[in-house]
């Protein structure tokens, strides 16, 4: 099912407050501010209570006119796992696999990607910025010595992680709770939790007790 949504409130307050206008399918709590295409809604599920809240406020740099793109194909999944907000200009796509996002996690728009051909974990309370790439599938394969390398691996993220603008993470990476990662970090090895990574490729460069 494919369907290009207009635009409803977007007021903050809307935002905040969850007073919002439009639905996207009946049964399905999906919604929008802003112009969305959502291909495969029916392949979206939620915890009780859930609710996915798309393009809802500008923040200053998008505009109602940034189109938010979620497809989730045949076969794969998306699963909403409580109040989950995506910003204008995002892009969504789970071509194969499970893509999880949990409660009070909020991915800003404006071409953050997140890119699901096996798993993407990503866990409650957790902030990306704009320009955000998360990808579990190198999309082509290398072949060493006769043998094709993997091409996809699961990527887990954990809970209350804050992802810089413009950083990478990819394939088979696993991101502990409260982590910071750095601008423009390229991301290809695990990150211990609270510990704040930056470069590329991304290295421990400090620590965090807490991130606001
Ligand atoms: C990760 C971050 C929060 C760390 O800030 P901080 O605690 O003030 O850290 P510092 O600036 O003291 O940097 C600590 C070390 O990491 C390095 N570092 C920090 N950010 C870096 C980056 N993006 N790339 C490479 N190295 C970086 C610093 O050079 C420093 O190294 P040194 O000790 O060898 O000099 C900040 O650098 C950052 O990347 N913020 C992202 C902001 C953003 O994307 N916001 C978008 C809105 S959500």
């Amino acid at each position: 099912m494919r369907l290009l949504l207009p635009a409803g409130e977007t007021s903050r307050k809307a935002f905040y407050g969850g007073v919002l206008r439009h639905q996207v399918l009946a049964k399905r709590p999906i919604w929008t501010g802003s112009p969305t295409v959502v291909d495969g809604a029916e392949r979206i599920s939620f915890d009780p209570g859930a609710v996915l809240l798309v393009g809802l406020a500008s923040f200053g740099l998008t505009s109602a006119a940034d189109t938010s793109v979620i497809r989730v194909r045949e076969g794969a999944s998306f699963h909403v796992g409580g109040r989950v907000a995506l910003q204008r200009g995002i892009r969504i796509v789970v071509d194969s696999g499970r893509l999880s996002i949990g409660n009070g996690t909020n991915l800003n728009g404006l071409g953050t990607k997140v890119l699901c051909a096996e798993a993407v974990t990503i866990g409650a309370g957790c902030t990306f910025s704009w320009e955000v790439q998360v990808l579990d599938n190198d999309f082509h394969a290398i072949t060493v010595d006769g043998m094709q390398q993997p091409s996809t691996a699961p990527v887990v993220i954990g809970d209350r992680v804050w992802v810089g603008t413009r950083a990478v993470v990819l394939k088979g990476v696993t991101i502990g709770d409260g982590a910071v990662v750095a601008a423009g970090a390229v991301v290809n090895k695990d990150v211990p939790a609270g510990a704040v990574v930056a470069g590329v490729p991304a290295k421990v460069v400090g620590r965090a007790d807490s991130w606001a």
